[in-house]
């Protein structure tokens, strides 16, 4: 078929005239296919589906019986613009209540985002001229860096390695690339590592932003959900407001990934370019969908409930992949279990397969055991196991795990 004249009148930044021709096929499509081929080969078996990066269960009820009223609201039907003030007064309740941020005022250091991901796609549009570097953590989630990309801005990816507790190393920045660097994206606890970050390394940063002037973004998205003590707020750390904001979300903590609801807080006039783009962007989230997420940043109890499962979930996952010879350490929070790949795998039968990289071993796991990871060969090769597993209840959960370790037992693994 001869190409449309459509096909010379894409923007380079997607690809130019070859747009849609490629051919490669992304990490996310051949775990996708791989799950698809498992299923027609393994007719009505059970895969045990360990990528998943979002909540298995509903909102809360309470929060569903929220919106139904809120959505009734006449007043809450039209364009919500940048937003009332309802959400962004609880979310200054909430950086002070469940994270010790004292002193957000919500009319100017806060302001509501559909979602992190929406936040992060609008703030590069604020900050970033052609030729700007944006300093950001790999593995990771890459949409920040996507978009600084489109409005001709350079990356410069920071490695989270095991030997630094997958925190980044600051210093390993050449010192050109700093001297044109704008913006450091940070992510705890992290996607995909589950690392948490620490007050320290957080003053640290704040330190070391205002010696190189630069800004800081925290993605919080999944800050709330930790095993022990409160929440980790980047804001939290003295001076943290002069230099950044942090981005929540309601997606993890709640339940509640197809509401898209979250907010930035911090820096005054970070939030108002915030504002000023996000303006020209999007309408703001419906205000029964963020009067709904209001009240669910007034009952964090919502979110010690989904973090205490995930918490025994990830009890039970450590010890059967422990079993297995994996080198699995229960993170302090998220849902995210991080594990060194196999090497090598020798089945019952004794036949033994190499790995190149952890890419080989998702998808060996995929066909040979039914059960899907997502793999990261970014820095070292990695297989990131996700608690958001579907089970009716304990005992379903307790039956998953057991199955997990019956089917990965039947394998020596090499690391
Ligand atoms: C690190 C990180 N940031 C942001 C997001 C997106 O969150 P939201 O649903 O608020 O857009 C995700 C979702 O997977 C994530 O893993």
């Amino acid at each position: 078929m001869n190409d449309s004249y459509m096909q010379n009148l894409f923007a380079e930044r997607i690809g130019g005239k070859n747009y849609g021709k490629s051919t490669a096929i992304y990490k996310f499509e051949k775990i996708k296919r791989a799950k698809r081929a498992a299923l027609a080969a393994h007719p009505g078996a059970e895969i045990f589906d360990l990528g998943v990066g979002e909540p298995d269960e509903m909102a809360f009820p309470e929060v569903v019986a929220k919106l139904d009223e809120e959505a009734r609201r006449p007043e809450n039907r039209g364009y919500a613009d940048n937003g009332d003030s309802v959400l962004k007064e609880a979310a200054a309740r909430y950086l002070d209540r469940v994270c010790g941020v004292k002193g957000i005022n919500p009319e100017t250091e806060v302001l509501h985002s559909i979602g992190s991901k929406a936040a992060l796609s609008i703030l590069p549009a604020a900050l970033v001229n052609p030729g700007d570097y944006v300093l950001m953590t790999t593995p990771g989630y890459p949409v920040f860096g996507t978009h600084s990309k489109y409005y001709g801005g350079l990356v410069h990816q920071l490695p989270l390695l095991e030997q630094n507790g997958f925190l980044p190393d600051l210093e390993s920045i050449p010192k050109d690339v700093l001297a044109r660097s704008k913006v450091l994206v940070l992510n705890y606890p992290n996607n995909p590592t589950g690392a948490s970050a620490t007050p320290e390394f957080f003053a640290r940063v704040v330190a070391f932003a205002k010696a190189n002037r630069l800004i800081v973004l925290h993605d919080a998205a999944y800050a709330a959900l930790v095993f022990e003590g409160k929440p980790l707020s980047f804001l939290a750390t003295p001076g943290a407001k002069d230099v950044g904001v942090e981005l929540h979300s309601t997606s993890k903590s709640f339940n509640m990934t197809g509401w898209r609801c979250g907010f930035v807080a911090g820096n005054e006039l970070l939030v108002r370019a915030y504002g000023d783009v996000k303006d020209n962007s999007d309408s703001g989230q419906f205000l029964a969908i963020q009067h709904a997420a209001a009240y669910c940043l007034d009952h964090p109890e919502i979110t010690e409930k989904i973090a205490a499962k995930y918490s025994r979930r990830m009890t039970g996952l450590v010890n059967v992949l422990q079993k297995c010879g994996f080198k699995a350490v229960k993170p302090k929070g998220s849902f995210f279990l991080y594990v060194k790949a196999p090497l090598a795998a020798t089945s019952g039968k004794g036949a033994r397969l190499e790995f190149k990289n952890a890419e080989e071993v998702s998808q060996w796991l995929i066909t040979e055991k039914l059960i899907s990871t997502v793999p990261w060969d970014d820095a070292g090769s990695y297989l990131r196991f996700s608690v958001t597993f579907a089970a009716k209840g304990q005992d379903d959960e307790e039956r998953v795990l057991d199955e997990i370790g019956k089917r990965l037992g039947e394998v020596r693994f090499e690391f």
